[in-house]
């Protein structure tokens, strides 16, 4: 009755910026991302009589918002619905990162809830109904059920939409250079932000355009082309973006240090000295993308601009899994 589950954030390439249902976390555009290999997100859940009420513990945590233990609860809730069961649950969770600053936290927590929950019951679920359930959680959890380079289809209802691996981890050799420069938790939590995606005048022209640069970036996946890749990632870094600036209120997640970064990218693209690409989630951190024989050189030149509190380089990897190591 107990299971462990680990997961990893993904970032998104094609973002998910704007709900159609709400409840159902049914997202307005496809998205598209990569797993990243080196944050990840560890849970145990174990269910059983001898718990009177579901027990949340988050390790190496200073604060746990309500909203948090809600989520969990209800991915508690909906299993034991599936599973006819009444049992309750001590939950573990622990992440090897910060939340809040722009790593998909929710997507890797959530989605290491789920499948713990789900194995913790013992039910049989195949991945495509894996990637539904986490749905419900979050959005990004819908896609870091998956391996490598992943699509979540929007669909139009809860059978509908679901993430699925375009690409395996190792089709590809990039990088994802993780540069965090704030550990200060955001101020407007994306499913804020995803609520006042369509109060931007200019929100209707970005799910025109993004459909475009899907099939645009995919096939820049599919032949391994570089440049064209990394200039749609910063296109639609900057059209979610816009998005959020132009909302009402406006959101803006970046900070002075951000900007110095992206700006810094271009400037040794521009001279020829790295062919490195940013994209931006909903927060401050940039990830910073680049081929696999230059990540070295991008992490040296990364090192001389000051504030940067963390680098972390990541590889495609896998997505949710079961591991035997429990927390507790
Ligand atoms: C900017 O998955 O955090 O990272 O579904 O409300 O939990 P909820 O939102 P969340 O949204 C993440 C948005 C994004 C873009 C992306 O990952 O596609």
């Amino acid at each position: 009755m107990k299971a462990t589950a680990i997961a990893h954030p993904d970032i998104a390439f094609i973002k998910y910026w704007g709900k159609a249902d709400p409840k159902l976390r049914i997202p307005q555009n496809n998205s598209l991302s990569m797993i990243l290999s080196e944050p990840y997100s560890l849970c145990t859940v174990e269910f059983s009589n001898r718990y009177k009420k579901d027990e949340i513990v988050f390790l190496n945590e200073k604060e746990v918002k309500k909203e948090e233990l809600k989520r969990i609860s209800r991915v508690l809730d909906r299993v034991r619905k599936l599973a006819g069961s009444t049992l309750k649950a001590k939950v573990m969770t622990k992440n090897s990162f910060p939340k809040g600053v722009g790593l998909a936290s929710s997507g890797s927590g959530l989605s290491s809830v789920t499948l713990a929950s789900v194995k913790a019951l013992g039910i049989q679920m195949n991945q495509k109904d894996l990637s539904r359930l986490a749905r419900l959680a979050s959005g990004t959890a819908t896609r870091c059920v998956c391996d490598g380079f992943v699509e979540w289809i929007k669909g139009e209802d809860d059978k509908t939409s679901y993430a699925r691996q375009i690409f395996t981890p190792n089709y590809w050799e990039i990088r994802d250079v993780i540069a965090i420069v704030s550990a200060d938790m955001k101020k407007i939590k994306s499913t804020k932000g995803h609520s006042l995606a369509k109060t931007s005048p200019f929100y209707e022209i970005r799910l025109r355009e993004v459909e475009k640069r899907l099939k645009d970036i995919k096939m820049a996946i599919k032949e391994r082309n570089f440049s064209k890749f990394g200039h749609i990632i910063e296109e639609e870094c900057f059209s979610m973006h816009a998005i959020c600036l132009t909302s009402r209120p406006s959101i803006l997640y970046w900070n002075a240090l951000t900007v110095e970064i992206m700006r810094k990218i271009r400037l040794w693209r521009a001279n020829k000295e790295m062919e490195a690409f940013f994209t931006i989630d909903a927060g401050p951190t940039v990830h910073i993308i680049c081929e696999g024989k230059n990540s070295r050189k991008l992490v040296n030149k990364l090192k001389g601009i000051k504030g940067i509190q963390r680098l972390s380089v990541n590889k495609p990897a896998l997505g949710v899994r079961a591991i035997k190591k429990h927390l507790f």
